[in-house]
């Protein structure tokens, strides 16, 4: 006789319903929970009802789905299991801590299911998955000490399978995994590496506020900028997704080593915390007033050059060149005006040099994401990392620019040269006006 299976089946976490389509029985999950489909898209056809998970589950609605069984797991509330129970159906509920824990419920649901070579199978490959990655991680020596949370108020350190996870990318988990603990014990630390990835908070971890928040700007992975974010569902949700998340860990433990995976977001450098684009709207019209009085281009390049370097922490050094065609050398030759931030070296440019004998030469404006990969870059200071130089023009012609240094790489994105080639247009009009 044909041992009875169950043919309608309610899973109220997203590991359960991820486990039946890796076991090929999607077919009989007639209801699941609307985080389901972020781990397993499969289950969006329209075709299953939605229910609460198993944090906030109630009777009738699992009753409503008429199930003969219904599948459970981590993180649950107590009032809920109560009312799984209440349901009155065949309930089956996991709770996984390890990952020796997540193989066998595999198992355990294929068992159930009727299925078993089929969990031997999904178990095999998550097996062979997290070996080829603990062999690779292994390679270049780095242990670095990490810490991964999974919630952030109060801190909740993730559960053991993600401490093990680290393990095989090489890492060293610095706290108990699944305690709460204190910001500053974890500073105490000094991590290597810190992760987060917040239960139902998918990839919208605040990485750079709660760096702030917790005063953690002192320890080595936020100096290193080896703060990430991973999508919860890739560390959180106990089945093959794991997968995804060790790939992400990888990246993470070991800088360099191949493309970014999905899921995973690293910390923007604090200097480069852009502006919000409505602080970029404001200044904009406050700079555009500020022309409108003006007494001089002098004074109005003064007052341009030290607002934006007041304003925007990663304009390092700001200042404006302006060409000079009486110089006594026989060629046009850029002259060094106002400007703010560390003297430099060139006070006077050909327009054959430098990044800004070229912006004004091909009368356009030129980003350096990075300096040091530029031939034409001339140094000023040795902490900048990238540049933006745009030019001023009158009636056309290119006469000046505007030049931005940043000691943050990549610092300038659209807004800021809209905003940067906006101050040099100001500039432009208003010697226009004087002509
Ligand atoms: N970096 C510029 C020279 C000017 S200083 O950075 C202030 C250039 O390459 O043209």
């Amino acid at each position: 006789m044909t041992p009875y299976t169950p043919q309608r089946v309610v899973c109220l976490q997203p590991s359960a319903t991820l486990t039946m389509r890796d076991l090929g029985l999607l077919d009989r999950v007639v209801a699941c929970t609307k985080y389901c489909t972020d781990v397993c898209p499969e289950a969006a056809d329209g075709t299953r009802q939605v229910v609460a998970d198993s944090w906030s589950s109630q009777a009738d609605q699992i009753r409503a789905a008429q199930p003969d069984l219904v599948i459970a797991s981590v993180p649950y509330q107590l009032e809920a299991v109560g009312e799984i129970l209440k349901a009155g159906v065949r309930f089956l509920g996991l709770a996984p801590r390890t990952l020796s824990d997540v193989f066998a419920d595999i198992n355990v649901i294929a068992g159930v299911m009727g299925v078993p070579e089929g969990g031997e199978a999904v178990v095999r490959d998550m097996r062979r998955a997290i070996d080829d990655v603990r062999t690779q991680c292994s390679r270049d020596g780095k242990k670095p000490k990490v810490f991964c949370e999974e919630w952030g108020k109060p801190i909740i350190a993730s559960q053991p399978w993600v401490a093990e996870l680290i393990a095989a990318a090489g890492g060293e988990f610095v706290s108990e995994p699944g305690a709460t603990v204190t910001a500053e014990s974890i500073a105490e630390t000094k991590p290597d590496v810190l992760l987060a990835a917040w239960c139902g908070a998918g990839d919208r971890v605040p990485l750079e506020k709660i760096v702030s928040q917790r005063v953690w700007q002192e320890i080595p992975a936020v100096q290193n900028k080896q703060v990430f974010c991973i999508s919860d569902e890739l560390l959180n949700t106990p089945a093959t997704s794991l997968i995804g998340g060790l790939n992400a860990i990888a990246w993470a433990l070991h800088p360099g080593q191949g493309p970014q995976p999905k899921g995973i977001r690293q910390i923007r450098s604090e200097q480069t915390m852009h502006l919000e684009t409505a602080t970029y709207d404001t200044l904009t019209r406050e700079l555009s007033r500020l022309a409108s009085h003006a007494t001089s281009a002098e004074q109005l390049m003064t007052a341009i050059v030290e607002r934006l370097r007041e304003a925007v922490p990663y304009y390092n050094w700001v200042g404006f060149y302006m060409l000079d065609h009486q110089n006594p050398d026989p060629y046009p030759m850029l002259v060094l005006g106002p400007y703010v931030g560390a003297e430099t070296p060139h006070k006077h440019i050909l327009l054959h040099q430098g990044i800004c004998g070229a912006a004004v030469t091909a009368g356009q404006t030129i980003v350096v994401d990075d300096v040091n990969a530029d031939p034409r870059y001339l140094a000023c200071s040795l902490e900048t990392k990238s540049e933006i130089v745009a030019p001023v023009f009158v009636k056309a012609v290119a006469v000046g620019e505007l030049d931005i240094d940043s000691h943050s790489p990549s610092a300038f994105t659209a807004d800021d040269r809209r905003l940067i080639e906006h101050c040099a247009s100001l500039v432009g009009h208003y010697l226009e006006k004087r002509l």
